[in-house]
């Protein structure tokens, strides 16, 4: 298990203690966190998964792919440090970290 402290949009906090085998997203999305809306389930085309996350953790994930660029690209909120949380696996973060839900497009 690992510590997840997200920030949600109205700039409240959850910490979530989350399993391993699951992506960033489903590990939100099954802890109740209803702002990731998660529209097209992780098949990386809706980007309704935006988090933004601190600069050491993104710099650790392994690149993203050409797709997720573009969708991010598709975001008026995208940041240096943006990630679509469908295409991040939970064991790629370290054992805590925290997560910002980003603005809704
Ligand atoms: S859930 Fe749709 S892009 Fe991540």
């Amino acid at each position: 298990m690992k510590t997840i402290d997200v920030t949600l949009r109205s700039g409240g906090k959850r910490e979530i203690e989350v399993d391993e085998n699951l992506t960033l997203m489903e590990a939100l999305r099954d802890n109740g966190v209803d702002e990731v809306l998660a529209l097209c389930g992780g098949c990386c085309s809706c980007a309704t998964c935006h988090v933004i996350l601190p600069e050491n953790v993104f710099a650790a994930l392994p690149a993203m792919s050409d797709d997720e660029d573009d969708l991010l690209d598709s975001s008026d909120h995208r940041t240096e440090t943006s990630r679509l949380s469908c295409q991040v696996s939970v064991a790629d973060l370290p054992a805590t970290c925290s997560v910002s839900v980003a603005p809704e497009d």
